[in-house]
């Protein structure tokens, strides 16, 4: 009955945005407690959808929403992001001029680190947000962010390293490695992003997310040990994010957001959600997301892909609240989004238990290593060197 409930009010959010309620069924009601989860299913959320004001739902009625499509920013904690006047420089993208400072740092780039670490990563049952072991599979990430910095990174560097857990009141932690540019005057900071909680479209059920968004998670990662591995000082500061709780509407990047609004200048932020699959019979090439996106920055992305990597870029548009750059847009900074491919050639195991690294041999490694060098090139065109 309480499902019946739950489904007559999501129909009206459903209709308004003209999605087929033909979804299966819950095998749960809100009463429902899973082992291993500390997730209230009758909680209510205030939920943001394009183009509607905001509607208030349980947890289930969400994923019931997800569902079927919908996508949504969850702002129950965040209701004022995008209302405080922002603190920003003037951004300007340069076409990219620095490609003898950025080649030799793409050498150091290897498959190796990321295959490694995504077999692990992908191993916990879930890295849900609200999961036991997504909170470990967190934990697990920290340290071998730790690790890499203390093994790759030269003593001067690592005096510049700080990394530390956003933390979130549900306990899977946002993780924010940090290098301090040179730089004297406050001339912005660049975030390169991604996702490091996985879902399955059951949550309860598992999801190794290998490509949503492991790929992203270890994308960067291993931008970040090849900065570090060249011995990359920046002149302007980097911040390498992992939020959590992206797949419970953008829950760990709006609260990283929110904290920066009025009081950090945020240059530019990209976002890496699902680097890894080229599927059979496409050409291998990089999906650059162009809606909800800011354009000077996408095309400066345009121009990193058409000098740095060695496949090209396609255009493609993946909708309202896609991913964590879209809480960047919403508190007014520059924000831009890559992806594996064009949005309907992407992976289509993401948010069940078949997203995993075996599945196919459409899941590519070598793939993954392109967007590693777009974030690179990304930090050293923007960043500068001050070494
Ligand atoms: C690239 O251009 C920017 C501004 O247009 C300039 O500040 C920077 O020094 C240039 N970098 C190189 C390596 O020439
Ligand atoms: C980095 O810079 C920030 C802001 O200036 C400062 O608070 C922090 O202590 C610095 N961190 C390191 C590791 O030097």
């Amino acid at each position: 009955m309480k499902y019946l409930l739950s489904l007559v009010a999501l129909a009206s959010v459903a209709n308004a945005v003209a999605v087929p309620l033909d979804g299966e069924q819950a095998p749960f009601g809100v009463d429902y407690k899973h082992p291993g989860f500390d997730w209230d299913l009758s909680a209510q959320r205030l939920v943001q959808i394009e183009g509607q004001a905001p509607v208030w739902m349980t947890e289930l009625e969400k994923i019931h929403a997800k569902q079927r499509g919908i996508k949504f920013f969850d702002i129950t904690d965040t209701r004022d992001l995008g209302t405080v006047p922002r603190l920003q420089v003037k951004a300007s993208f340069p076409s990219p001029n620095a490609t003898e400072k950025v080649k030799p740092i793409l050498k150091k780039l290897s498959t190796k680190g990321p295959r490694e670490n995504l077999k692990h990563f992908s191993s916990f049952r879930t890295r849900h947000y609200r999961s036991d072991t997504g909170r470990q599979s967190q934990l697990w990430l920290r340290d071998r962010i730790a690790e890499i910095t203390s093994e790759w990174g030269s003593k001067s560097l690592q005096n510049r390293i700080s990394i530390s857990e956003f933390t979130h009141n549900w306990g899977q932690n946002s993780i924010i490695a940090r290098i301090n540019g040179s730089s004297t005057h406050d001339d912005g900071v660049l975030i390169i992003g991604a996702h490091q909680d996985s879902t399955n479209m059951w949550p309860f059920l598992p999801a190794p997310g290998a490509d949503d968004d492991g790929s992203g998670s270890v994308t960067i990662l291993e931008s970040y040990r090849a900065l570090l591995a060249a011995d990359f000082h920046p002149e302007r500061s980097l911040e390498f994010h992992w939020y959590s709780a992206e797949e419970g509407g953008l829950l760990g990047s709006q609260a990283v957001a929110k904290a920066y609004e009025g009081r950090v200048n945020v240059l530019a932020m990209s976002q890496f959600d699902m680097t890894a699959w080229v599927k059979r019979g496409t050409r291998e090439e990089v999906g650059i997301i162009t809606d909800f996106v800011d354009l000077p920055l996408t095309e400066f992305n345009k121009q990193l892909v058409d000098t740095y990597l060695d496949i090209p870029w396609v255009e493609t548009k993946c909708g309202y609240a896609c991913s964590d750059h879209a809480s960047w847009a919403k508190a007014g900074y520059p924000s831009s989004f890559t992806i594996e491919s064009t949005f309907g050639n992407s992976n289509q195991n993401i948010h069940s238990a078949k997203d995993r690294i075996d599945v196919s041999d459409e899941f590519s490694f070598d793939h993954m290593l392109e967007f590693s060098k777009l974030a690179v090139a990304f930090a050293v065109e923007l960043g500068g060197i001050s070494n």
